[in-house]
């Protein structure tokens, strides 16, 4: 038996000679695990959301294959558990709605089984906080593995990006512009090889985040799925885990205030999702650490955003690997002082300038200098004001600078229902200076806050060569989204926010230089309305339904909270439960 520094977590399942450890070690011996295995080694659970209705992380159970390699070479024992999969691209009202359960069950797991430290596959947006929550809330030595970005979509010799394209194209066949039959082509075109969006999305920033956050080995964000090199990167994962598990490094080790304060800088100069906002709120809520929206403020606005990727900028994550991937980044950020705690640890037990001290960047076009960014003003504008008392969010690097100050008579949409029916009438009262509101399309709302918040633009001003308008709602956007796009508007309609208050024809102000967003109304009137108004009576309602939806629509926080379950927020350990038997 291999004399170890510590006891560990599995030995109270497999350690003991009595009836219990019989049982547990005899079901496993179903799957030819001889007796040894049992011994004392490290047992390394590898959560998996593979699922073909993922196609996003559908090449996972590949990579778990070569985690396992590093896993066994190093003396543990690998053991692969599928947890819930939320799958951006096919999962309905949206995968945010089930974020949180997928999080529940990977909690559960976790503590419930017999493990020593833990490897999170995560890839598709909701997978990477998902998992990460679960994870946080038990607090094992984790490490997380992302399944890497898509090569590039091709289409008509161009590259085309993941969902980006999407929304161009289908202005450019409303406007009238495309054929069908070229729309259809890009579609095949698009996605051409197993990976997540290979656009700065969602994926991709979350998978910046879980590197800029230590809890990945470098190199995690931007190696293509289906290069070598990510296999090997998942076989070293799987070596790493092991001695993890000797150096007791747990996760709220690596997930520390300062992890947050240096995710948030790289998030600015990568020009990440808005969608982080919400998700590092909830990870953060897990572990313990308090983060709020005027962190975003304080610690990222104005970090130029140098990473030159759509939808922001111009390339793709294929790119952005060759480029030198988040390394670069994070030695240009750290060189400049730019960085803001670059002595946090990170997994591989060393700091993140550590890490990134002498790593090549080998194109400056990708990830440009920091005096010839991108965007000057990176990062997150958040809003406040009497339209948003708790805060709405705006992502300049995806906004177009004329529109970020603004002043707009409201189009009103009551939900998106509403808005789709509407939004193409021919009499729609509406010119390119009018502010598009939508509600009902938060938490609640719309139960998981789906990504509708990029509204497309009415087909009489897309006609006329209008190509962005100020956008308002509770609702999120893809991180492959673009445009003046304010999100997240807390608290949202159907839990009693100023938006429900809105009318055709109110004029509103939006200031991101003062991070103001004003309805042009008294407190008074708007009270008055909203007393009229009663928005919650349609979410009471679908409430009574029953099911997971009631549970979501009752315990659901609002979006600068992260939309955790209020009862899930906190770090409540893996201690051993009793046995069953
Ligand atoms: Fe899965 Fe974009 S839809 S990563
Ligand atoms: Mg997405």
């Amino acid at each position: 038996m291999t004399q170890r520094k510590r006891t560990l977590r599995s030995a109270q399942w497999f350690g003991t000679a009595d009836k219990n450890g019989f049982m547990y070690r005899s079901w496993m011996k179903n799957q030819g695990i001889p007796d040894h295995e049992f011994q004392g080694k490290p047992i390394i659970g590898i959560c998996n959301t593979w699922s073909e209705l993922t196609p996003c992380n559908a090449h996972f159970r590949r990579i778990a294959d070569h985690v396992k390699k590093g896993i066994l070479e190093a003396g543990g024992y690998p053991v692969e558990f599928p947890v819930f999969s939320n799958g951006e691209s096919n999962l309905r009202p949206t995968a945010m709605f089930t974020r949180n359960l997928a999080s529940m069950d990977v909690e559960e797991a976790i503590r419930g089984n017999p493990m020593d430290a833990v490897v999170l596959l995560v890839g598709c947006d909701k997978t990477t906080p998902a998992l990460l929550m679960g994870a946080a809330s038990c607090d094992l030595p984790t490490l997380v593995v992302s399944g890497g970005p898509m090569l590039n979509g091709k289409h008509q010799g161009k590259d085309i990006g993941s969902g980006t394209v999407v929304w161009q194209l289908s202005e450019e066949v409303k406007a009238g512009r495309m054929s069908m039959h070229d729309f259809m082509a890009a579609e095949a075109g698009m996605s051409r090889s197993a990976g997540t969006c290979n656009t700065m999305g969602t994926a991709s920033t979350m998978a910046c985040m879980a590197e800029a956050l230590g809890t990945s080995l470098p190199h995690n964000a931007a190696i293509p799925a289906v290069d070598s090199r990510r296999y090997v990167f998942a076989h070293l994962s799987g070596n790493r885990i092991v001695e993890m598990v000797d150096e007791d490094l747990k996760l709220s080790k690596v997930l520390t205030r300062e992890a947050f304060e240096n995710a948030i800088r790289v998030n600015a100069a990568i020009g990440g999702s808005t969608n982080a906002v919400v998700h590092l709120k909830a990870i953060a809520g897990r572990i313990g650490v308090e983060l709020d929206l005027d962190d975003w403020t304080r610690i990222g606005r104005g970090t130029p955003t140098i990473v030159d990727l759509q939808p922001s900028g111009r390339f793709l994550m294929e790119e952005f690997y060759y480029a030198g991937g988040l390394p670069a980044v994070l030695r240009r950020l750290a060189e400049a002082n730019l960085l803001p705690h670059p002595d946090n640890l990170t997994v591989n037990g060393r700091t993140l300038w550590e890490n990134v001290a002498s790593a090549p960047i080998y194109n400056d076009e990708v990830i440009r200098p920091l005096d010839n960014p991108l965007r000057q003003d990176g990062g997150m504008c958040i809003l406040r004001g009497n339209l948003a008392p708790r805060g709405a969010v705006l992502k300049p690097s995806a906004a177009s600078p004329g529109l970020m100050q603004h002043r707009g008579r409201a189009v009103v949409f009551n939900d998106f229902d509403h808005y789709k029916a509407r939004i193409n009438d021919p009499d729609l009262d509406v010119d390119a200076d009018s502010i598009l509101v939508m509600r009902n399309c938060g938490p609640r709302g719309y139960h998981g806050m789906a990504e509708v918040g990029n509204m497309g633009l009415p087909s009489k001003l897309l006609a006329q060569g209008v190509t962005d308008m100020v956008r308002i709602s509770d609702a999120r956007m893809s991180g492959t989204a673009y445009g003046t796009v304010v999100l997240h508007v807390a608290p949202e309609a159907a839990a009693g926010g100023p938006l429900a208050a809105v009318r055709d024809g109110d004029w509103i102000e939006l200031d991101c230089g003062n991070g103001r967003l004003h309805l042009e109304l008294s407190d008074e009137e708007i009270q008055a309305r909203l007393q009229e108004s009663d928005p919650t009576a349609a979410s009471r309602r679908i409430a009574s339904d029953g099911g997971y939806r009631q549970l979501y629509i009752e315990h659901v926080l609002q979006a600068d909270e992260g939309c955790d379950f209020d009862f899930l927020v906190g770090r409540r350990g893996a201690e051993v439960p009793r046995h069953s038997h």
